[in-house]
């Protein structure tokens, strides 16, 4: 069974011991990527002007390393400020492809205030993949990681 309660002490560990922003991401997709077997593909994108920029990922390549903010999931919950949970997404007109054998996705805002600098992203190969506690935990890391890039501009 996944222990979210450990796996989110574990992340808190790496975010506070990482020198960096962008070393506290890696460390975070490393870990969620490597503790929950249905993460198939783990990354976080950035906002940048009207455009959401892949960081750093875990999973095959994928084509969408730029996504506008009117595209995709992706653009969707940084738009709407929320996280979006998809169950099925062949069913959501929205979706943007990464790879065929993806199910299910959730997109998880990382925001500072009312603004949003970026967001998590994780795809599954099961259907459904995503409930509750994988909402509450991801919600939790990307309040780490708005809090770690903070702390680099202060
Ligand atoms: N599926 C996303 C695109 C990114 S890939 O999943 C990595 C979307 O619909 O926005």
């Amino acid at each position: 069974m996944t222990d979210y309660a450990a796996i989110e002490r574990d992340v808190r560990a790496a975010v506070n011991e990482a020198t960096s922003s962008r070393e506290a991401m890696t460390a975070a997709v490393r870990t969620l990527k490597t503790r929950v077997p249905d993460y198939s593909w783990v990354g976080i994108y950035l906002l940048d002007g009207a455009e959401l920029v892949l960081g750093p990922y875990l999973g095959k390549p994928s084509p969408h390393t730029r996504i506008p903010l009117g595209r995709g999931i992706c653009g969707a919950a940084a738009t709407e400020r929320s996280t979006i949970v998809v169950d099925d997404v062949n069913g959501d007109p929205r979706y943007l492809a990464c790879s065929l054998d993806t199910q299910s996705e959730i997109v998880v805002p990382i925001m500072r205030g009312a603004d949003v600098l970026g967001e998590i992203d994780i795809d599954s190969d099961r259907r459904a993949a995503f409930a509750a506690p994988d909402r509450q935990l991801l919600e939790a890391v990307a309040a780490m990681l708005s809090e770690k890039m903070l702390s680099e501009i202060l």
